[in-house]
């Protein structure tokens, strides 16, 4: 199940909660810079999700976000391809949640994997509160919304994915069932032309009763294609199409980034909460020294000790970094002990490097002219809002709440 245009829309949150660093970029923003150029993107700054876990330091946040958006900016997300956005600028995405919530059962949110978890894991927080248990709801808020298809994510994400994907299924059982659908549906293929009508109606034959996925797809696009039909009658006949009832919410796809795991300094994740980042902004003359500080393999303790790049950081570094060429003088040079652990780390310092600057001076036009982003913020809620009005009239007449 689909709705009309989601196959091609991407939505992504990112929590501000401190400085971005090389993890965000390599594990995140990369990906949003290449999905910006085939899809439909909506990024935002999560700040409601932030004070899910951070209720009682707001100031991080509010400290963070305009640095988050200008790191998204100086990464390469493009605000004239994808729409950049606050979550607390869009209220419709709480009115959603709220909504959602009552139907919501208490069981799924305990369920999901992520409630203990991290409970356990921020143990100097207490989040035994009614905002955490339900932010994974808010985030099923966020992605229906915006009927997104498909949501770039972390694995330890797709289980709210998941959820989200319950909920609109849910929600369409509860609310997509019109007494009259076939009727209006029908109706709505009448709008069409008498061609695409037809076209419609041998399409859901052919899915409906050889299974033919091919005329389903055709059929999606053809409906996607119809813009003299509202949106209301897109749904019917999508749903009429699929042999469900009408389509509201759709069913978004977790898009599992390709796990990059970018080392820290000492070889676990890099992460804020192991001190081992390079943040986005290091300021570069002390990068050589937090590289050339790193821990190498303990068994290289002189110059003439062979080594094994397997247990050390830097070549997990070089990993992300290097060509083949460079990897194999590690490889050899560690193993016979040709090279230095300096010399070994060269590269990376220059690799490094190269990658920030750029992102640095770009960082530094933004910072300067700060009523720039505001703009593009301003710009890009007007956009998001949109959709997430209309997604959100369609919800309150479906739960009856559109008397005037
Ligand atoms: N929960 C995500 C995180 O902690 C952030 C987020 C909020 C998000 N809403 C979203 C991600 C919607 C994807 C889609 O990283
Ligand atoms: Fe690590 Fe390179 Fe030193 Fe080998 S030579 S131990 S890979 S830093």
């Amino acid at each position: 199940m689909s709705t009309v245009d989601s196959q091609n829309r991407v939505l992504s949150g990112m929590r501000p909660t401190g400085q971005l660093h090389l993890g965000h970029y390599h594990g995140v923003l990369k990906n949003w810079v290449q999905l910006q150029h085939t899809y439909q993107c909506f990024f935002f700054v999560a700040d409601w999700h932030a004070l899910t876990t951070h209720y009682a330091t707001p100031k991080v946040i509010e400290d963070s976000v305009m640095n988050m958006v200008i790191d998204w900016l100086a990464a390469g997300v493009d605000p004239e391809k994808a729409t950049l956005f606050i979550q607390s600028k869009i209220p419709e995405h709480a009115e959603l949640h709220l909504l959602l919530s009552m139907m919501t059962p208490l069981g799924w949110l305990e369920r999901v994997p992520s409630y203990k978890d991290q409970q356990e894991k921020l143990r100097d927080k207490d989040l035994e509160t009614y905002g955490f248990l339900g932010y994974p709801l808010l985030q099923s808020a966020d992605i229906l919304i915006y009927r997104a298809g498909f949501v770039p994510v972390g694995a330890d994400q797709v289980a709210h994915v998941e959820l989200t994907r319950e909920i609109a299924r849910r929600f369409n059982h509860l609310y997509g069932k019109e007494p009259d659908h076939e009727q209006l549906a029908l109706a709505a293929v009448k709008k069409m032309s008498k061609k695409d009508g037809k076209e419609i109606l041998l399409q859901r034959t052919a899915f409906q009763q050889q299974g033919d996925h091919q005329a389903l797809a055709q059929g999606r696009t053809l409906i996607r294609e119809q813009q003299n039909l509202s949106l209301s009658d897109r749904e019917r006949v999508l749903g009429y199409l699929e042999g469900s009832g009408k389509v509201i919410l759709s069913e978004p796809q977790a898009l599992l980034t390709p796990a990059a795991k970018m080392p820290g300094l000492d070889g676990q994740k890099m992460s804020k909460s192991y001190g081992n980042t390079i943040a986005l902004r290091e300021p570069l003359d002390g990068l050589a020294k937090k590289i050339n500080t790193m821990p190498t393999d303990p068994a290289r303790i002189r110059l003439t000790d062979a080594g094994n790049p397997d247990n050390c950081p830097v070549w997990q570094l070089h990993e992300v970094y290097s060509d083949t060429d460079t990897k194999n003088w590690v490889q050899n040079g560690c193993r016979n002990a040709g090279i230095g652990c300096l010399a070994c780390k060269k590269p990376l310092v220059d690799a490094v490097i190269s990658e920030l600057e750029p992102m640095q001076a770009r960082a530094a036009q933004y910072q300067k002219d700060p009523d720039e982003v505001r703009n593009i913020l301003v710009k890009g809620s007007e956009r998001a809002r949109v959709h997430a009005v209309e997604t959100l009239n369609e919800v309150r007449s479906a739960m009856g709440l559109s008397y005037r």
